[in-house]
């Protein structure tokens, strides 16, 4: 090792010696400002220098420690997109005659921007000149998401190197002292260069931000601060006052723009606040906004400051909206061997009927008494259904063994019916947890109603999912009807009342719950989701220069608790149930139904029997 560095610098030597060049300032200069960060770099030269002075920066780059890349380019490089472009680090020299026209393709193509790093060799200077930027790159716009370096010589082989910026495209330089460069000391960075660049450079000095909002309400736009109306633009007030410290942490001043919708994607172009950010001149957006992939390629969105959910709440609907109450007492299996119980039984009675009958033929008296069980399949099936509904029965069997078998016949079906009766109590008061699903939502007997927002007027539809377009086509918008699109006032009353569902904000809807609900009504509330994903953030312009800061702001105020607390502030949890069970209600229609339908089916039966009956008797008669 030792062998091949000697071997190395003695190269190095013979080729400095060979080409009589001094030792190269520009070049030790650019070895040492790649050294001095930590990142992975890949340096992209444009430079007029002459070939041995170019294989002397890329051996000394080389041969640093760090994993690095070097690539001399022309200036047609700057229309093309770099793979990794956060290791880019362009060096450029204001020397070379083509350098003007590489920077402001390079300003036009966004290169100036994040991630890219630049480095820019400028001409020797005064230090009496040493606040004002080159004339060659007056003109052009470093913002201050820029990463430019710009290193100049003064009289005494030692370099000045200066980062410059603008807080917007046209303003005045703003520099910042980077660090020297000597030949004896090397680079020397400033304590400045330890923050990074978007902390550093966030003073707006009282400058505008542009910042769209959503208002529905004209009322908010005086004050969007105040609270004293918390119902009216609620998700507006809640993103501004969470976004709000926002101004004060940027030393900027506020600049509204308001419009009436989000903004959602027809046509090709988008309204509304997305359009404010796309081809107006907002800057950032107050009102948090759903993140969709249509959105994601026009804006960038930022931080979530308060989770908001959109859902179907409702409350648990009685057990009869999902099910028969009447068979739900007993398990299928139950079911089934009562129903063979009932057939033993019936066979059982019916041989002993048979037995009782032929024992008893010899004594004619016997014939006369009309309470003796004949052997005939309708008496024995109207004792056993006496028996089932609890009623008595004229007709018995005398012997021994047949008062035991009648015993044992109403024992039995007196402690079946009172283990179901005591249930069926128990059902009627009980409610469903079933509906779990949207499917089961779709398929159940609940009314559907939507919080009327433009949101939830898109979103419904355009949903194309099945289950969420049946939904949509068949309980909230169906065709000739109007459209169960309602405030939320109006939607929570209406869920307190009667069974049904409302897609709404829970954080607003729950407050207007504790308003207006019963202690037990509060109980048994249930959400579903409807909306895929309801995650909200606050958005800015995309490739926006101030993004970095936005994102640190806001990430800061969320990190500080304030955004939690406006959320506590604005928006309601779901209510707790203090009184499940403390309610009482009475047995309604829908529980009764399958009592009614079986009484329905039981008369039309009889009047068929009856019609059959008829039918046969006129037969018999016309054959006599
Ligand atoms: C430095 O500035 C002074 C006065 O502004 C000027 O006379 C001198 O020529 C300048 N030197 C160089 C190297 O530009
Ligand atoms: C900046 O100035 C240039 C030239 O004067 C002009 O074309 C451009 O529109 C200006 N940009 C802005 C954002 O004002
Ligand atoms: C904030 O901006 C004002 C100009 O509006 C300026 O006077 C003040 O010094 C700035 N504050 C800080 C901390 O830079
Ligand atoms: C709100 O104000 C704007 C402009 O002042 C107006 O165009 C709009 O019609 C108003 N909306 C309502 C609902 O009053
Ligand atoms: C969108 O395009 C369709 C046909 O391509 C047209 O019928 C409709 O009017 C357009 N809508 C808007 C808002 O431009």
């Amino acid at each position: 090792m030792k062998i091949f560095q000697f071997g190395l610098i003695s190269i190095l030597c013979a080729l400095r010696a060979f080409s009589g060049l001094k030792v190269d300032h520009v070049i030790e200069l650019v070895v040492d400002v790649v050294k001095s960060t930590d990142k992975a770099t890949s340096v992209i030269a444009h430079v007029c220098w002459r070939s041995s002075k170019q294989i002397k920066m890329m051996t000394r780059l080389m041969s640093l420690y760090n994993p690095k890349t070097v690539q001399f380019v022309n200036k047609y490089w700057i229309a093309t997109e770099p793979m990794f472009q956060e290791r880019v680090l362009v060096i450029t020299d204001l020397n070379c005659p083509e350098t003007k026209e590489f920077l402001e393709k390079a300003s036009s193509t966004k290169k100036f921007a994040l991630p890219y790093r630049w480095l820019i060799i400028g001409k020797p200077i005064n230090e009496s000149s040493a606040a004002a930027v080159s004339i060659e790159i007056d003109s052009l716009n470093f913002l201050t998401d820029s990463d430019v370096v710009l290193a100049q010589m003064k009289d005494d082989d030692s370099f000045i190197l200066r980062m410059a910026y603008k807080m917007k495209p046209n303003s005045t330089w703003i520099t910042e002292k980077f660090g020297t460069w000597s030949p004896q000391d090397g680079l020397k960075k400033t304590e400045l260069t330890h923050s990074s660049i978007s902390t550093r450079r966030k003073n707006f000095d009282g400058a505008p931000i542009k910042t769209a909002m959503v208002i529905l309400d004209n009322k908010t736009r005086s004050d969007p601060y105040d609270l004293t109306d918390i119902l009216a633009d609620t998700v507006t007030k809640s993103s501004f006052r969470s976004t709000d410290p926002i101004y004060g942490y940027l030393n900027a001043t506020k600049s509204f723009i308001f419009s009436e919708t989000w903004g959602y994607y027809k046509n090709g172009t988008y309204g509304g606040m997305v359009a404010e950010l796309t081809v107006g001149d907002a800057e950032l957006a107050g009102t948090v906004l759903i993140a969709t992939q249509d959105r994601m390629e026009v804006v960038d969105f930022l931080s979530c400051p308060i989770p908001i959910s959109v859902k179907f709440v409702f409350r648990e609907p009685p057990l009869s909206y999902q099910n028969n109450l009447f068979l739900l007492p007993f398990k299928t299996s139950v079911w089934y061997c009562m129903g063979a119980f009932v057939l033993v039984l019936t066979l059982i009675l019916y041989i002993n009927a048979l037995w009782e009958h032929k024992k008893l033929e010899k004594n004619k008296m016997n014939e006369m008494d009309p309470t003796a069980l004949k052997p005939n399949i309708s008496e024995i099936v109207i004792l056993v259904l006496s028996a089932v509904s609890q009623q008595g029965s004229y007709t018995e069997l005398k012997g021994t063994l047949g008062r035991i078998v009648m015993f044992i016949l109403f024992l039995a079906f007196l402690l079946l019916y009172s283990a179901y009766s005591a249930s069926i109590v128990a059902l009627l008061q009980s409610s469903s947890n079933q509906i779990r699903t949207l499917s089961d939502l779709l398929n159940s007997r609940l009314e559907l109603g939507v919080e009327d927002t433009p949101y939830n007027r898109y979103f419904f539809g355009i949903a194309s999912e099945p289950i969420r377009k049946a939904i949509y086509q068949t309980k909230i918008a169906p065709e000739g009807r109007k459209a169960r699109f309602m405030s939320i006032e109006q939607g929570v009353k209406k869920l307190q009342k009667e069974p049904f569902a409302f897609n709404m904000n829970k954080g607003i809807g729950y407050r207007l719950v504790e308003r207006y609900f019963h202690e037990h009504e509060k109980c048994g509330l249930q959400e579903i989701a409807y909306l895929d994903d309801t995650k909200t953030y606050i958005t800015c312009r995309k490739h926006s220069p101030y993004k970095e800061m936005f994102k640190i702001g806001l990430f800061r105020i969320k990190e500080h608790g304030l955004s939690d607390r406006e959320d506590r502030l604005i928006y309601a949890r779901k209510p707790a149930c203090h009184a499940r069970g403390g309610s009482f209600g009475s047995v309604n229609m829908v529980d009764f139904h399958p009592v009614l339908v079986m009484y329905l089916y039981g008369i039309m039966l009889a009047f068929l029997l009856l019609a059959i009956e008829i039918l046969a008797h006129r037969k018999i008669d016309f054959q006599r």
